[in-house]
């Protein structure tokens, strides 16, 4: 036997270096046991195997038909019963209606019949409601639902179909096939969206337990009954009740949104293939410690809606249903018979969507625009709220600020620096041991006079409440949640006890309206003791999250008011408690109405209306950085845009280039928060050393200044549902090279647009641009040309690249304050850079930032436009009961400055312009300076004091 070799040096110091590093670096990875994947949920692996099941067989046919007697076309709605055909060859009824909608959207609707009337018996012993879940859409549905009524039949169907016309010019078409069930959707003769097209319609209907024949039916029942995963065992009275459907988008082939997930923006294929997932998307909301990038892994927000994108069309789908949901994607490429002339390939997506239990319910949007899209499912479920002023600053968090004098050293900090901020947050250790609304008495014995000096800055507090309350003697909110009987159940009907950061908790119940009144009334000032009229609320691990549940959270079989099961409301869940806060935060005084403001880790459709979200527990790293843009890029897309990522990533200490970069994108996020771990080094801006201090400084700068744009930005979400950050097919729907770009934005409709640096050590940043206007780089002007290609910008580490696209007029207030309350009266600089025609336009849109008054029209929205010559401002907005009011009070508001990029050459001998307001006796005159730069910026003119008031109609001449 030969004598082993010693190693060489090398290989020990190699081993030694691994093994230390085993040691000392901390996994950083999420701990995939404690999350199911497809295969380990009963629900999800039976219907992928049904969808194989059908794709093996070359003429599967879907067992779903139409009874044609049933089948009724009336007032916009389509009614039948759809029979199902079991193997045992039973007939299972499930009642159908198609709504057409007056906004252009179509709704399907299916649910079970013997469920419907109660006819099935549960197992255990069970209370729970033996109905499909169908009170989803009380909580996410605001309007849009009204039917139409000029949707009709047509006259063409062919037998065993039906064929409705609806939408704006009967441009759309819904054929109904009979048997087997299936819907095409066409616009313009054309099938956009295509329902059970593969067959893969599944409702899993009620059926009994036969005790010791399992196996009999034929069917494969290991996972129709009691399911265990993590410990822990649910009892799933009802045994299996999955729904499922294919939807497919032929000569589709890039896909948006069902966040969330730390992903790419244009969604994967999930059947695995190079490059390709293992795994659907999951939509179930979790507290996922430590996520992973590039995962379909389910996060802690749920939004089923899809945008499916091709050259100048969207469409979309919205999944109603509050269970646990996977979504397969597969993308398939038909090759065009090399005989037909004038033929290409084209890509189909094909998605398969599937729900753990509730009704059937899926809304179609035939676009053609993603514009038309965000706007007709904004009227389902409701626009973003417009944000009080404060919110879309900068908002400086951490866990935690120990104690009052902390928050009131860094509130000062921020003014010796001369950093701007509006917002500073308490975690949850300002709290007397976990319990929420008390303030820690020793290290918080003063909140009132904290909340008082950072008033004098304008500046607010948010504060931590969780939905899980601690079970603690002596502690009123306990003794009432539990005495009043307002806490989630378990599924005997008592007390679900569970844990989370208090140690022993039980969890408000928000879907009982008492409870919702209950929980209102906490957060009055005088029973939540020490709150002002500056503090806002941070609603976190409302997933909910509970540390020893399965996948972190409740068991299903938990129950919640009307006895539904925690199964059927889960992504909702979250949400309830946001409606609660925000009655809550309007409740708080009577008279005292001010908009709330409320950041929420937990979301559904629906949540856009009253929260700001953001995704959670991310880290220091590049990584994350980077994924944080088509995160934030694809929530606004769903129509969620007031989201964020925490700024410098929450795990972990970022080195101070990251810190830097974090803060040159996170400017750009709607909701712009830097938040941290516990266990990291602080990191307030002013405590970088420079000169990393002032790139950061100058960020936070940047996004002040151009606050007019960012809260007009938002209101026009507010009203149209359009995101504030747009990606780049958003802007450019036409323009196939940018569907996939996911790494720079636009905000709104001003013309900016960032490309953030997202990567290491990298002084220059390749921005796509889409179409031949000139584009402007934001600080000196170098002009950028020429479609269909990368420009490579300069990125040195004080700079974050942004360009503006000629033909816009953007606003900003120029004048650095403290917060962005103290700006309110500040005057205005417009930027005008003008397009080929040389012409350019903008708009404005301001209130008091604050309270409602706006609904009754105090409020100043303007539309600018620079045509031959003239610059002038044109009222949008319509009058109110308040409108003369407001106007009265911002008289004194004007534009101080107007910058025009690339002015024509003759300007240069032009030293005034005219300025013409409405109503004033006579015109009057402001200086024009002319300033010309070198080869390759352009040149740029400022008028210098015109002084037109910002609520006025006024021109000024060139
Ligand atoms: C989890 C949240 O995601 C995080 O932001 C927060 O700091 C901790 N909970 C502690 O409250």
């Amino acid at each position: 036997m030969a004598r082993s070799q010693p190693a060489p040096r090398w290989a020990v110091l190699l081993s030694l270096v691994i093994l230390i590093g085993c040691i000392v670096v901390p996994s950083w990875a999420v701990k995939h046991g404690d999350f199911k994947t497809c295969e380990q949920s009963g629900f999800c692996k039976r219907n992928r195997a049904y969808a194989d099941d059908a794709s093996a067989q070359g003429s599967w046919n879907s067992p779903y038909e139409l009874d044609p007697a049933t089948v009724h076309f009336k007032d916009g709605l389509f009614t039948g019963v759809l029979i199902k055909t079991t193997t045992a060859d039973e007939k299972v009824r499930l009642p159908l209606t198609v709504s057409f909608l007056e906004s252009g959207a179509a709704r399907l609707l299916v649910d079970e019949e013997k469920r419907l009337k109660g006819d099935i018996e549960m197992r255990h012993g069970s209370k729970a409601n033996k109905k499909r879940y169908d009170e989803a859409e009380q909580w996410v549905l605001v309007g849009g639902l009204e039917v139409s009524k000029s949707a009709t039949l047509n006259a063409q169907s062919e037998t065993g179909f039906t064929n409705v016309l609806y939408g704006p010019g009967d441009k759309f078409q819904a054929v109904i096939r009979h048997a087997p069930f299936g819907i095409d959707f066409q616009r313009d003769g054309q099938t956009h969206v295509q329902l059970n097209e593969r067959g893969l319609l599944n409702m899993e209907h009620w059926r009994p337990k036969v005790d010791g024949k399992e196996g009999e039916s034929g069917e494969d029942e290991s996972t129709w009954w009691e399911e265990t995963f993590g410990g822990n065992t649910d009892s799933k009275p009802r045994g299996p009740e999955s729904v499922a459907l294919d939807v497919t988008f032929p000569g589709y082939s890039h896909v948006f949104g069902i966040p969330e997930h730390a992903d790419s923006l244009s969604l994967k294929e999930t059947r695995g293939g190079d490059g390709n997932h293992e795994n659907p998307y999951r939509l179930f909301n979790s507290d996922v410690f430590e996520y992973e990038l590039e995962s379909p892994m389910t996060l802690y927000g749920a939004i089923p809606f899809m945008q499916a994108h091709r050259k100048n069309s969207t469409v979309g789908v919205f999944w109603l249903n509050a269970a646990e949901t996977w979504i397969d994607i597969v993308k398939s490429t038909t090759t065009p018979n090399p005989l037909s002339l004038g033929t290409s390939s084209k890509t189909n997506t094909q998605t398969h969507w599937i729900s753990e239990s509730g009704r059937l319910d899926l809304f179609v949007f035939l676009g053609p625009s993603p514009k038309e899209i965000s706007k007709t499912y904004g009227e389902l479920t409701g626009y973003t709220q417009l944000p009080q002023q404060f919110a879309i600053g900068y908002h400086q968090c951490r866990w935690n600020y120990v104690t009052d004098e902390d928050v009131k050293e860094v509130n000062a900090k921020f003014d010796k620096y001369q950093i701007p901020y509006d917002v500073i947050w308490l975690d949850l250790e300002y709290t007397d041991d976990r319990k929420y609304f008390t303030w820690d008495p020793l290290t918080f014995p003063d909140p009132k006079g904290m909340q008082e000096k950072l008033d004098e800055t304008e500046r607010k507090l948010v504060v931590l409440i969780d939905p899980h309350i601690k079970k603690a003697d002596n502690y009123y909110v306990s003794d009432e949640l539990r005495s009043k009987n307002l806490a989630v159940l378990n599924k005997d009907g008592d007390i679900y006890d569970g844990w989370c950061w208090p140690g022993s908790s039980n969890w408000v119940d928000c879907f009982n309206p008492a409870a919702r009144v209950w929980w209102t009334a906490l957060h009055k000032y005088d029973k939540f003791k020490g709150s002002l009229s500056n503090l806002f609320i941070w609603n976190d691990m409302n997933e909910p999250s509970v540390f020893n549940g399965p996948d972190m959270s409740m068991p299903r079989d938990n129950l919640h008011y009307g006895n539904w099961e925690h199964r059927d409301i889960h992504n909702v869940n979250g949400m309830t408690l946001l409606n609660a806060t925000y009655d809550a935060m309007l409740q708080r005084k009577k008279g005292e109405i001010r908009r709330p403001f409320i950041l929420t880790r937990s979301f559904y459709a629906g949540s856009q209306r009253v929260a700001a979200m953001w995704t959670g527990d991310n880290q220091a790293t590049w990584d994350h950085l980077a994924a944080s843009v088509p995160m934030v890029l694809t929530n606004g897309i769903a129509g969620f845009p007031f989201a964020g990522a925490d700024v410098g990533g929450f795990f972990h200490n970022p080195d101070k280039d990251l810190l830097t970069r974090w803060y040159q994108a996170g400017i750009w996020y709607p909701f712009f928060r830097a938040h941290a771990h516990i266990d990291t080094r602080r990191r307030e801006p002013y405590l970088i050393s420079e000169p990393h201090r002032s790139y950061i400084a100058q960020a936070i700068r940047l996004r002040y200044q151009l606050l007019p744009a960012w809260y007009t930005a938002f209101h026009e979400a507010s009203v149209n549902g359009t995101p504030i950050v747009r990606p780049q097919y958003y802007a450019f729907p036409d323009d196939e090279q940018g569907f996939a770009i996911d790494d720079q934005l636009y905000l709104a409709a001003t013309g900016l647009l960032v490309k953030p640096v997202l990567t290491e050590n990298t002084e220059t940043a390749d921005v796509y641009i889409s179409d031949d206007e000139k584009y402007y780089d934001y600080f000196d002007f170098t002009v950028y040309q020429g479609a269909g290609k990368r420009h490579t910008v300069p990125a040195p580490e004080n700079k974050v690249p942004v360009l503006i696209q000629g033909g816009h007029i953007i606003p900003r207030k120029d004048r650095p304050r403290r917060s962005a309350g103290l700006m309110r009266w500040d005057p205005y600089t417009l930027v005008i850079t003008l397009d080929k025609n040389r012409e350019a336009e903008g708009s404005l849109y301001v209130d008091d930032g604050e309270t409602f008054d706006y609904e009754r029209g105090a409020y100043i929205h303007r539309h600018f436009h620079y045509r031959e010559s003239v610059l002038s401002s044109e009222d949008v907005g319509t009058k109110g009961p308040k409108t003369a009011e407001y106007l009265k009070t911002m008289a004194g508001v004007t534009v101080e400055r107007v910058v025009i990029v690339d002015p024509p050459a003759e300007w240069k001998n032009r030293e005034t312009v005219t300025v013409i307001e409405d109503g004033a006796k006579a015109g009057s005159t402001a200086s024009l300076e002319f300033y010309e730069q070198q080869l390759g910026q352009a040149s740029y003119a400022v008028v210098k004091k015109p002084d037109v008031g910002i609520g006025k109609t006024w021109r000024i001449e060139f």
